[in-house]
């Protein structure tokens, strides 16, 4: 039979004291490894990446794209796996990248960022411009535009990182300012849908974002049904009051699209 009385004791109050305090450091250090907020911080441009051809485009709004080397000069960009935009640029081998300006319209970023290509021709409304291979480049809103030769692909999880090897350049608009993505959401107050790379789950976040917190009083908040932009009218005005030819900043929707909060 184990004798328990002669059992030495290491492990006395003050030792479980120690181990108590270790280990709530520990699950805080856990708990708090990952501040989302921190990566609100990461610079980014924003861009339609494109490809395919004139019967068969596709397109999408992008931030994650840059420049991985310069001789020769090769480009990045990561696309989510069910991005209709996957598929063809893996199809066809090329894409290309138009680099949006600071004044780029919402109705711009919202068919490129919120609506698939699976569902609807996004190149109808738009300028469009086609290089040599056919590859179709949105020149609307524009600064300038790049045409790519997919060299290879990166198998990322949820994305496919392509890189590209830039073969052809042409300016649009020598005169604008490029779009960044800091300016999209604190200017321009728009979100990133869950297929971006940069989406943040806002249950995520420690501190809740105030951007469009209603004041406490009795303003009502609307929120878009399709990109979750809020509008608050204590800031913007009654809703009610709103032009029928009002759409959502962000995505670019009618009015019907939002529900009362
Ligand atoms: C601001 C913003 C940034 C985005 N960044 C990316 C990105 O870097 N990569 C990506 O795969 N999707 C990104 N998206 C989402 C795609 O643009 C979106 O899912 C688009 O509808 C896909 O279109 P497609 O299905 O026609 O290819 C972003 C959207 C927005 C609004």
């Amino acid at each position: 039979m184990a004798d328990f009385d002669h059992f030495p004791v290491f492990f006395g109050y003050k030792e479980f004291i120690t181990v108590y305090k270790k280990a709530l450091f520990l699950a805080s250090n856990f708990v708090y490894m990952i501040q989302y907020e921190a990566l609100y911080n990461i610079t980014y441009g924003l861009y339609i990446v494109t490809s395919g051809c004139k019967d068969k485009p596709a397109g999408f709004i992008a931030n994650a794209a840059f420049q991985v080397t310069s001789e020769p000069p090769q480009f990045a960009v990561c696309c989510n796996k069910n991005n209709y935009s996957a598929s063809i640029i893996r199809q066809s081998g090329m894409f290309g990248l138009s680099v949006l300006h600071k004044d780029a319209s919402a109705e711009l970023i919202g068919t490129f960022g919120y609506k698939s290509g699976k569902d609807i021709n996004k190149f109808d409304q738009v300028a469009v411009k086609y290089t040599n291979s056919g590859l179709p480049l949105v020149i609307q809103d524009t600064l300038v535009v790049l045409e790519f030769k997919l060299v290879q692909e990166i198998d990322a999880g949820t994305h496919y990182i392509f890189i590209g090897e830039l073969i052809a350049t042409d300016i649009i608009d020598a005169t604008a300012e490029p779009l960044t993505y800091a300016y999209y959401r604190k200017i321009k107050k728009g979100k990133a849908p869950k297929n971006a790379p940069t989406y943040i789950d806002e249950s995520r976040l420690i501190n809740t974002l105030t951007q469009n917190t209603p004041e406490q009083n009795n303003a009502h908040q609307y929120k878009c049904e399709v990109c979750g932009y809020l509008y608050t009218e204590d800031y913007a005005g009654a809703f009610d009051a709103l032009g029928p030819n009002w759409v959502c900043p962000v995505c670019g929707v009618t009015k019907n699209e939002f529900i009362k909060i």
